[in-house]
């Protein structure tokens, strides 16, 4: 017969106990954050992925990368490694996501890749030549408005699955394994803005 778990007989021991606190609050900062920002730390899936970097212009040659909200990094190290002559930078407000890619960082070493905390709202985009991003309706509408200050001519943005408000997509790819997912491509300067 199998022993029962919930057998006053076999009491948690201290480092049960201990996994079961951290294990806790991981979830409680995982949750506090989701509700914060509107975003869950949800990665962009393979297929999903493979039609973003489909739409990044064959021409391009970008020198500074961005990933507004990095997650778990599905993105930023393959971006890495795809343009092995850019800076690719991932920007995370949720701490352990954050902490995630910084180890990944140390087992998949990219001498190109930087991850910086915190908000994205909060950081200068002026040098990017080229913008991913995987968020959710609440946070789009005020990104517009600042892409739209910050970013220069001709910047590309990808946007996995929500539109940016009164932009003009310059190309939408639709992700039929992936529950017809959209991608959207903008280009700045080629947008009703
Ligand atoms: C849905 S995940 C996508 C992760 C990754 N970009 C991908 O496509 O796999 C979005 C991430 O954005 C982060 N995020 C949301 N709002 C943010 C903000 N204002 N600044 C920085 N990170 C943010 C969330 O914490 C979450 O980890």
């Amino acid at each position: 017969m199998l022993p029962n778990p919930i057998d006053p007989a076999t009491p948690l021991g201290l480092a049960d106990l201990a996994t079961l606190v951290v294990v806790m609050l991981a979830v409680a900062n995982l949750l506090y954050y989701t509700v914060k920002t509107g975003v869950p730390p949800m990665p962009t899936r393979p297929v999903v992925r493979d039609a973003m970097f489909r739409l990044i212009p064959e021409d391009l040659a970008p020198n500074r990368i961005y990933d507004l909200g990095c997650g778990w990094g599905t993105l930023i190290f393959p971006l890495a490694k795809k343009f092995p002559d850019a800076k690719v930078i991932g920007i995370e407000v949720s701490p352990l996501p954050y902490l995630f890619c910084q180890i990944r960082r140390l087992a998949q070493p990219r001498s190109n890749l930087e991850i910086r905390y915190g908000d994205f709202n909060q950081k200068d985009l002026s040098d990017a030549d080229l913008v991913v991003c995987y968020l959710m309706v609440r946070p789009m509408n005020p990104l517009s408005d600042k892409l739209g200050r910050d970013l220069k001519d001709d910047t590309i943005v990808i946007s996995n699955s929500f539109a940016l408000r009164e932009w003009e997509a310059e190309e939408i790819e639709i992700v039929p394994e992936s529950l017809s997912v959209w991608v959207y491509r903008y280009r700045v300067g080629n947008t009703d803005i």
